[in-house]
């Protein structure tokens, strides 16, 4: 008891060190009880990641992104909160309170050493690359444009957005296809909005105030099914989502053992089963 007791002791005192970043949390997914009747309460290793909290990966998303991250009464689930949870705790890691916060924050949070772990559904490109390591591929998507099923534009192809207003969310690759756009003079410099998120972005488009949106297509198929906007063509960009990590981060290798693991014992599948059919 008495050794327990000392390291118990560092992990709560880690946890109020780390108040200010738990601060931003969105929901508390995965921990074990508190509480070991030591008289020191939460004993459960909560760390930051930073320094010695080794044991610990704390995992960031940004939701409003479903099925891969989004909130149902008031909690964060999605197919990347599932997926992540699972390849921490097979790689024999605790898995931290998840950090839900905006997209075009991940990438500085992970480097900055607030979060350890990004599970966003992220696109694993070569600019991202620079700053941030990838995990293995673990979903493949295009980009779409979507609009409103309520009004009058359905654009076939890229020369149809000529003159309208166009949307994305901040620091995505559906914002870089936009800004392409834009530069090949398709689209107005003025008439681009870029969104926080892209559940806005969808309400802005069920709402008339965007012509269209450039999302992912699993995304964009999972609003159709339950808002007023429908996909009116695919851009095709061939991309990969990765789990990112620090570049000095080796537990990465353990992440990329467990996603094979999970691939390999039906678990994957299972979890496409449970967020896309
Ligand atoms: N796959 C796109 C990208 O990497 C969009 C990701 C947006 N993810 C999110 N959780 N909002 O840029």
């Amino acid at each position: 008891m008495a050794r327990k007791f000392s390291m118990d002791r560092r992990a709560y005192l880690k946890t109020v060190g780390a108040a200010g970043t738990t601060a931003a949390v969105a929901g508390c997914l995965g921990n074990g009880g508190n509480g070991n009747g030591n008289g020191n309460g939460n004993g459960n290793g909560n760390g930051n990641g930073n320094g010695d909290g080794n044991d610990v990966i704390v995992p960031g998303t940004a939701s409003g992104f479903p099925p891969f991250e989004y909130t149902q009464d008031g909690e964060l689930v999605g197919f990347d909160v599932d997926l992540a949870e699972e390849a921490i705790t097979r790689a024999g890691y605790e898995v931290g309170d998840w950090v839900d916060i905006e997209f075009d924050s991940l990438i500085p949070s992970l480097t900055g050493g607030d979060i350890d772990l990004v599970a966003a559904a992220m696109t694993i490109t070569d600019e991202r690359s620079e700053q941030i390591a990838f995990s293995n591929p673990y979903y493949e998507a295009n980009q779409s444009v979507l609009v409103s099923s309520d009004g009058d534009f359905a654009p076939e192809g890229e020369s149809d957005l000529e003159g309208q207003v166009i949307g994305a969310q901040s620091g995505t690759t559906g914002a870089a296809e936009a800004e392409r756009l834009i530069e090949e003079g398709v689209v107005d410099g003025d008439d681009y909005r870029q969104y926080d998120n892209y559940t806005l972005a969808v309400e802005d488009l069920e709402n008339g105030n965007v012509d269209a949106i450039i999302i992912d297509v699993p995304v964009a198929n999972n609003f159709a099914d339950s808002r007023s906007v429908e996909v009116a063509f695919v851009i095709e960009t061939g991309e990969e989502y990765g789990l990112g990590m620090r570049q000095d981060d080796d537990r990465i290798g353990d992440i990329n053992d467990a996603l094979a693991e999970i691939r390999e014992d039906g678990t994957y599948e299972d979890l496409v089963a449970e967020y896309f059919e």
